[in-house]
């Protein structure tokens, strides 16, 4: 395996969303350790300051992110056929149980660097939950070639000849603009041969006032010293985000703005725009 990229120092922040889930109930019992409900304990006064400086709490951005990731892939599998789902850096993410349950019929497999994997692969098999429909692999988005890379996964796992929806959440934020286009083009460059594909992802938007800005520089430095990462904003608004992955080789692209999910989805609301838009892009 060859990757360019170390980015194990990430997967810690798992911990953190997969509480999120649980706090919510949208989570399965004995899937988040003590640790990770430590972190959630530890992490609460931040809200408070994202909640002044950003509008709404880091909390609030979360969950508007995974329920309307939930419902675009609701809508791609029940109107668009899709049946094989790819969520690469699952974490501690429930969300494959969930639409294993929701619908049978789905190949789900959830990916992620490859320490996680295992965690996640031992808690689904105690539980029962892994099987011919439900897989765990090793993934590592910057390897460039060799098992843990994205074409050898996706050409080993899925069938060729069916749409296939990749979904990554909580992942992109974490690199700079320069290194996470370079998956999205690997990324479009792959789903292209495969007609009806699609992928589902989230981006965090440019602060537009300086005060705010100078707060979440506060905040995206803290989290880049603790994950080892280059925390990044990439785009100043949804249509310049929409126009760069659409330039990674995707033929359509929204980037969906939480508002737009307002009263329809059970999603807190921001004070003023929501910082963080939700992307649909299809090959
Ligand atoms: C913030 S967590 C998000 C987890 C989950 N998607 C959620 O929303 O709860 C980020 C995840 O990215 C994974 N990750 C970091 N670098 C990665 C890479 N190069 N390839 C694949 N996954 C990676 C981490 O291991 C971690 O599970």
């Amino acid at each position: 395996m060859a990757s360019p990229i170390d980015s194990s120092g990430i997967s810690f922040t798992a911990l953190y969303t997969g509480a999120v889930w649980q706090r919510h109930g949208l989570s399965e019992e004995g899937l988040i350790p003590p640790s990770g409900q430590a972190l959630y304990s530890l992490l609460t006064p931040f809200e408070g300051v994202s909640r002044v400086v950003a509008g709404g709490s880091v909390r609030t951005f979360l969950l508007q992110r995974h329920f309307i990731i939930d419902h675009l892939i609701t809508e791609a599998i029940e109107h668009r056929g899709v049946e094989q789902v790819l969520e690469i850096a699952c974490g501690l993410s429930p969300r494959g149980i969930r639409l294993r349950r929701q619908f049978p019929r789905l190949q789900m497999i959830e990916a992620d660097l490859p320490a996680m994997a295992t965690r996640k692969a031992a808690f689904l098999a105690t539980r029962g939950f892994l099987g011919e429909h439900h897989r765990v692999r090793p993934i590592d988005i910057f390897a460039d070639s060799g098992p843990l890379s994205l074409e050898a996964v996706i050409d080993e796992q899925f069938d060729p000849d069916r749409p296939l929806l990749v979904v990554t959440e909580g992942l992109t934020s974490y690199f700079t603009l320069a290194n996470i286009s370079q998956f999205w083009c690997r990324l479009a460059a792959v789903l292209s041969k495969r007609p009806g594909s699609a992928y589902i992802s989230e981006t965090y938007l440019q602060p537009s006032s300086r005060l705010i800005g100078g707060g979440l520089n506060v905040l995206r430095q803290a989290l880049g010293a603790m994950t080892r990462a280059q925390v990044s904003f990439h785009f100043r608004n949804g249509e310049e985000a929409r126009q760069h992955v659409a330039q990674s080789g995707f033929k359509y692209v929204e980037a969906v703005n939480p508002e737009d999910y307002y009263g329809r989805l059970p999603i807190p609301e921001s004070r003023g725009d929501p910082m963080v838009r939700i992307l649909d892009a299809r090959v």
